[in-house]
């Protein structure tokens, strides 16, 4: 149990510890050159989440609870101050205070991302390891919303001469876009939605679509690498960005096998 509690911890704060920074580094690059004190702030969130990463990459299996309840909450507390520098960031951007090179849909998906690493944070710490059945729709409105903004950047931050990518884009995000409220509706038919068969179809078609998501968005990528895509995505973004549909497929998994071990209808 101990155990278990630690691994799960170690696992989410590196996956989105390195998340948090990689959001730093795309901010501070958004940000223009006379926006000196905005970039020291990025940078200075940069290097707080790398570190929070290698201390987390210094525990093993075996580590001490407290330890760990001790890294999680920090990690808390470095992700609200970072959550609160992204809302920052989209107030000035939408007051037109300041003009970025990020859009404002992606300095709030930032932030909700921010949002989601903290809530996981308390889960932790009060013994939740496991996602709950309960659960199953809100993540998947939670994530299906995050993978439509994907697909919405990847279509903007394309050359506008890639005339085919941003069509397919655009399709993926609208397609998201339609599982996603269909999540929606029945996030709002609750309880009656929670049995295992609805929810089980709700899986599948997340599963479906996000791979085929997965799939173009790792196309996207191995276009940049080999410099053959004329766009204005940062390699590291298309990395990103494909990591987190891999982290949804892996939650997907991990709900199926929730409701094979207990059924709650
Ligand atoms: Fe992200
Ligand atoms: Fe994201």
């Amino acid at each position: 149990m101990s155990n278990l509690f630690v691994d799960r911890s170690l696992e989410e704060v590196q996956f989105w510890g390195c998340i948090m920074k990689e959001h730093a580094l795309f901010l501070r690059l958004g940000f223009t050159v006379d926006q000196s004190k905005l970039i020291q702030e990025a940078s200075h969130f940069h290097t707080l989440f790398e570190s929070i990463e290698e201390r987390a990459a210094s525990f093993t299996d075996n580590a001490e609870r407290e330890h760990i309840v001790r890294l999680n909450m920090e990690t808390y507390q470095a992700t609200s101050h970072l959550w609160a520098f992204k809302r920052k960031v989209l107030e000035l951007i939408l007051s037109c205070k300041i003009i970025t090179n990020n859009y404002p849909l992606f300095v709030d998906h930032a932030s909700r991302e921010a949002a989601y690493f903290m809530n996981r944070l308390e889960q932790l710490n009060k013994g939740i390891l496991e996602p709950l059945p309960d659960a199953v729709i809100n993540e998947n409105v939670f994530f299906l919303r995050l993978m439509s903004d994907h697909a919405k950047f990847i279509s903007h931050l394309l050359d506008p001469s890639e005339r085919n990518l941003i069509t397919e884009a655009a399709d993926f995000s609208y397609q998201l876009d339609q599982l996603l409220f269909q999540a929606v509706d029945l996030e709002a038919m609750r309880p009656a939605s929670q049995t295992s068969q609805v929810l089980r179809r709700l899986i599948e078609e997340s599963r479906l679509m996000v791979q085929s998501l997965h799939d173009f968005k790792r196309t996207i990528k191995e276009m940049i690498e080999e410099c053959r895509l004329r766009s204005v995505i940062h390699p590291l973004l298309a990395d990103h960005m494909l990591r987190e549909a891999h982290r949804f497929l892996d939650l997907l998994d991990r709900f199926e096998a929730s409701l094979t071990a207990g059924p709650n209808d």
